[in-house]
């Protein structure tokens, strides 16, 4: 056993020893060690975000995205997220051109949280803007002093807190996206909370994340897709699909839901698989509600849903820029 283990093992054994000679003095303890984990959770997220600002720092202010894309970073993201809205439209069965009731007059008229907005969020993209706009993410004070934000952001208002505890009202929201940023999180049960919390009844969550088995300091959940379903079941699927394109190069795949508050009390779980993504097209009408076994109230009695007959294409990443 190496001396630095021996040294750890006799400290430990100590501490044990102290603590059992002085019962008394085991709130004490208790308290103790609370602020230990408490602190070695911030230095973590210290860590985490120091990170996440000097990677969006070299792609921005260093020309990063010129390096990696060709083209600067507005325009990059400006595109890619554009595309990410227009996904929105087409599971939404909306026009996704300028036809009356397309995709921005519904944000138009809704009230929207993203949370782990980054610099250019998906909510940025939308042409006529939304009823209320906010950006939850704790790097808000960094991309918003540090000067980060593309013109695109005007009408959006940046929060600085963690996605599990948005200082925000309940029932604040009509829709609550979160874009490759439930890995990156703390606590993502949480954060599913917080989204639940956040919307009004019948809201909707946009949702995508990187399916993956890689994990460090600023990705501490890789997620699979039984883990997305357990994190949503307070939440009705409405659709989803897997997809290659990802934004880690490390991940296998990407996961794009769209997620239903249900609408009634007592809300209810969902316990069986999804069915396949059911979307509209351009001028489709909005997609019949899939059907699942539930164990609440909404839509009881309905099939038992089939596993999704969803395929992932070998193809390489081509959507997101790579992080
Ligand atoms: C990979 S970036 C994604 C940014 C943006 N959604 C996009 O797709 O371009 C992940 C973001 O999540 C944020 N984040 C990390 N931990 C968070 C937490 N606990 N709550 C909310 N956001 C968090 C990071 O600061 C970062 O802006």
């Amino acid at each position: 056993m190496s001396k630095a283990r021996q040294n750890g093992l006799k400290a430990y054994v100590k501490n044990l020893f102290m603590r059992a000679m002085r019962p008394g003095l085991a709130p004490l303890h208790a308290r103790l060690d609370r602020l230990e984990a408490e602190l070695g959770l911030a230095r973590q997220r210290a860590a985490k975000d120091r990170g996440e600002l000097d990677y969006w720092r070299w792609l921005i202010k260093r020309g990063g995205s010129e390096k990696q894309h060709g083209e600067p970073f507005a325009v990059v993201f400006g595109r890619w997220q554009r595309h990410r809205l227009l996904k929105l439209a087409e599971y939404l069965g909306l026009p996704q051109d300028d036809r009356p009731g397309n995709i921005d007059e519904w944000c138009r008229a809704r009230s929207v949280v993203e949370i782990g907005a980054g610099p250019y969020p998906a909510v940025a993209a939308a042409k006529k803007g939304w009823k209320r706009c906010v950006a939850v993410d704790p790097l808000a004070r960094g991309y918003v002093e540090e000067g980060l934000l593309p013109s695109a952001c005007e009408g959006v208002t940046y929060i600085e807190a963690q996605g599990e505890d948005v200082p925000l009202p309940s029932n604040f929201a009509d829709l609550v996206v979160c874009e490759n940023c439930l890995d990156h999180v703390s606590d993502p049960a949480a954060v599913v909370r917080e989204m639940h919390r956040l919307l009004k009844p019948g809201g909707l969550v946009w949702f995508f994340v990187d399916l993956s088995d890689h994990r460090d300091y600023m990705h501490p959940h890789p997620m699979t897709e039984a883990r997305v379903r357990e994190l949503f079941e307070g939440f009705v699927l409405v659709g989803q699909e897997l997809t290659p394109h990802k934004a880690h190069p490390k991940a296998h795949s990407g996961l794009r839901a769209l997620l239903r508050k249900p609408a009634h009390a007592p809300e209810p779980a969902v316990v069986a698989p999804p069915r396949p993504a059911t979307r509209g097209g351009v001028n489709g009408a909005l997609p019949p509600a899939p059907r699942y076994a539930l164990g609440g109230q909404e839509d009881a009695g309905a099939p038992v849903a089939r596993e999704p007959e969803i395929k992932v294409s070998n193809g390489r990443a081509v959507g997101a820029p790579g992080r």
